[in-house]
């Protein structure tokens, strides 16, 4: 028995803010952000949407994709670092939205790995017979939590989420998921603000990063557990179809393809439009790709993702 992909979907804010824009707003140009990063564009919520309306967005495709309501969902798993208030968990906000009930709801925290950490949490539930319809998603509005007058990071982050509908089958399936974590790195990535700070941090911390030293540790760590993947399944590199990588830096994407030994037209690429979204990037590029038809039933994915804490992680999935 395995779980399989039934349904993807993504939701992205309205507004969009691109390198031109941000040119008005802080001492960068649009050649720097594509060189250095690759990223042309990103969402940024406005108007009352939040982390909960884009999770909501969404989760309705994937649930339209998978042809089913929500009276079938049996299971709800949000990744997010940005959730929309403390508690309910960010679980429940969407459950109610949905208006499903009862169901088990939680969300869990590992920032841009969130996605991934929530597909191998969601693929247990199914393999133990516990859930049919495992609904998981990763949301995240860092522009929140961005100083937009910080050049080094605003330009960085966007807004969206991305949504799977997970159910059993015989059939393959995601195949293996692997999850890494290393606090001793807590000081290269983090927001600082939060309860255990008092209660006004929050007004006062942004987003901070030593963008240097993560995206070395970055590459080394992204190149490590593809081939721990790849080891774990006894598969060689060439039996992959597609690989999806965390969209935050075209040059760390480009180093972990070469590492596999991939073109780069085996790499699902959504970092020019979306940005980082953190751990909405993996599920949204997902469906990007499988909506436009690169992806197709029997593919073989490799899905990989690396952020703050440091959490990093993988997913093997015949599509
Ligand atoms: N526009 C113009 N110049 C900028 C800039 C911007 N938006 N941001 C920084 N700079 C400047 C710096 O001030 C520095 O100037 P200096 O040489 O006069 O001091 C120069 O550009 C080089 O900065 P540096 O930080 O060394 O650039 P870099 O080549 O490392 O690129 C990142 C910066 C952030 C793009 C890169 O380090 C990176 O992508 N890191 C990984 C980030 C990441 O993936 N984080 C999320 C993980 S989930």
């Amino acid at each position: 028995m395995y779980s399989r992909i039934a349904g993807t979907g993504r939701c992205l804010p309205k507004k969009v803010v691109t390198n031109a824009d941000l040119e008005k707003t802080v001492d960068t140009t649009d050649e720097w952000i594509r060189t250095r990063t690759g990223i042309e564009r990103r969402h940024i919520v406005s108007d009352g949407e939040t982390t909960g309306s884009l999770c909501e967005g969404a989760a309705r495709e994937a649930m339209a994709a998978a042809g089913v309501g929500p009276d079938d969902i049996d299971l709800i798993i949000v990744g997010t670092t940005t959730p929309d208030q403390v508690f309910p968990n960010m679980g429940c906000l969407l459950q109610e939205r949905l208006g499903i009930h009862g169901c088990p709801a939680f969300s869990l925290e590992a920032a841009c790995t969130g996605f991934i950490y929530a597909l191998s949490v969601g693929d247990q539930f199914v393999l133990s017979g516990k859930s049919r319809n495992a609904l998981i998603i990763g949301g995240e509005t860092l522009s929140n939590i961005v100083d937009w007058n910080d050049r080094a990071t605003c330009v960085l982050f966007g807004d969206g989420a991305g949504a799977v509908v997970l159910q059993p089958s015989e059939e393959a399936g995601i195949l293996s998921t692997h999850l890494h974590a290393d606090g001793a790195y807590k000081d290269l990535l983090y927001f600082e603000g939060g309860v255990g700070k008092g209660r006004d941090t929050i007004a006062g911390c942004a987003v901070q990063m030593k963008g240097n030293e993560v995206f070395r540790v970055a590459v080394n760590t992204l190149g490590a557990i593809v081939e721990e993947t790849l080891e774990a399944n006894k598969m060689t590199r060439s039996d992959l179809d597609w690989l999806i990588p965390h969209q935050a830096n075209i040059r760390i994407i480009k180093a972990t393809a070469k590492k596999l030994g991939m073109s780069m037209d085996q790499v699902v690429q959504t970092v020019q439009d979306h940005g980082n979204t953190s751990t909405a990037s993996v599920p949204m590029a997902l469906d990007v790709a499988v909506r436009d038809g690169q992806i197709k039933r029997g593919d073989m994915l490799l899905l990989e993702a690396f952020g703050g804490g440091f959490t990093w992680g993988s997913a093997l999935v015949r599509y």
